[in-house]
């Protein structure tokens, strides 16, 4: 590629936020794979900003994102973040303290998680194959259980009283429910299941039904269906392939995806994508799982779900080609079984990294 040629092409500024527990190893696994991928395919740059945000940070000073953090980080064109939470910090603050407190004011109220089965990796469902569980789950991530909204009195009192209520703004449904209509109206094959509990919560999900219900007339070409969240768990492990795209509220889904995560072979394989669909703000792109106390420092993490999370920033910010090729190559480097104990193998968090930059130091250019 001449010189001109190189100077013309994209460069992406990605904040990285390890945090706690297993999240340093990820990330530093992620950010590997991310430098050898642009090195290799020349079609853009990719600079990276670490943030030193964590629990350790919490505990020193009190906070875990400083004065003026969120202006740093808006600076950037995508965030990715390993995971928040400490054994001695409780799961309630560190969770509000980092995590959220990016989540929230930045408006990523979209949260995908795509679920599959990978090439070389086995669901734990005995007639589940390649391709038979293949879903989106969009989950609403600015609302619902975890507004925030409720509050404690007579703490410590046999009669104290704690509440903790759920807000469902029309605004709020309308756009999350329209996000996941415009996900089910791309893919092949455009099908959409809410999933809601309108028959024991009477006002809020109702009224998400029946926003679901105004939005699907906008869709024509989108078969949409509805389950209760009970019932939906037993779909989706007696007939996954009736599914695709899913559409829940914060916490339904957060709870659903865990169970994809896991259906699909392990939690040490599943992205999210925080996404703030306006662009207004950077999107923050991270693995499903938590800070994972019982493997932290032993260096056997399965860093697949950041790979996976670092390909979807990579469609997210415009460089779809680079991330079909990251995907390749982690399917690869499972086909030839360089899989962590999580996924039945022996291979540890550098072994799958180093395979898979070996797997794209193989990926055959495009004459230009
Ligand atoms: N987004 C986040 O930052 C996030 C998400 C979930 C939990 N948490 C926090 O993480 C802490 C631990 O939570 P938890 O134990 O409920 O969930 P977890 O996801 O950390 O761990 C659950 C189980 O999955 C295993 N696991 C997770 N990731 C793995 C990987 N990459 N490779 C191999 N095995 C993996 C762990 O070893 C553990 O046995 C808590 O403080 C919790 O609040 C943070």
């Amino acid at each position: 590629m001449s010189p001109s040629a190189l100077a013309a092409i994209p460069t992406y500024s990605i904040a990285t936020i390890p945090a706690d527990g297993i999240g340093p190893e990820v990330v530093e696994a992620g950010v590997e794979v991310l430098k050898a991928l642009s090195q290799k395919l020349a079609t853009f740059r990719i600079t990276f900003e670490n943030f030193d945000w964590s629990s350790e940070t919490y505990k020193k000073t009190g906070k875990y994102i400083p004065d003026g953090g969120l202006e740093q980080l808006k600076k950037h064109d995508a965030i990715l973040f390993g995971a928040v939470g400490a054994p001695d910090v409780p799961d309630h603050i560190s969770l509000w303290g980092l995590r959220l407190a990016i989540c929230q004011p930045f408006q990523q109220y979209a949260n995908v998680r795509p679920t599959r089965i990978f090439r070389g990796t086995q669901s734990p469902l005995r007639n589940a194959n390649i391709g038979d569980l293949d879903w989106v789950i969009v989950r609403e991530n600015s609302e619902g259980e975890y507004a925030g909204q409720g509050g404690r009195s007579h703490r410590g009192k046999a009669w104290e009283v704690a509440t903790e209520t759920s807000i469902f703004s029309r605004h709020g449904v309308e756009r999350i429910i329209r996000f996941a209509f415009e996900t089910a109206q791309k893919r092949p094959r455009k099908m959409l299941t809410v999933v809601t509990k309108s028959n024991a919560q009477r006002n809020g999900m109702v009224m998400w039904d029946e926003v679901a219900h105004e939005v699907a007339q906008d869709f024509p070409d989108v078969k949409v269906d509805k389950m209760l969240v009970d019932a939906m768990t037993v779909r989706m492990v007696m007939k996954p392939g009736s599914l695709d795209t899913i559409v829940a509220t914060n916490l339904h889904a957060d709870i659903l995806s865990d169970l994809a995560a896991a259906l699909a072979g392990s939690i040490g394989i599943a992205p999210t994508s925080n996404l703030d669909p306006s662009r207004e703000n950077p999107s923050m792109f991270e693995p499903i799982h938590g800070s994972a106390f019982d493997i932290t420092g032993m260096g056997i993490s399965n860093p697949v779900a950041t790979f996976w999370s670092a390909a979807e920033m990579l469609e997210w910010i415009g460089e779809a080609d680079a991330a079909r090729q990251l995907i390749e190559a982690v399917e690869k480097v499972c086909e030839r079984g360089v899989v962590t104990a999580d996924l039945g193998g022996k291979a540890n968090t550098k072994d799958v990294t180093a395979a898979v930059c070996e797997e794209i130091e193989k990926i055959a250019l495009k004459k230009i």
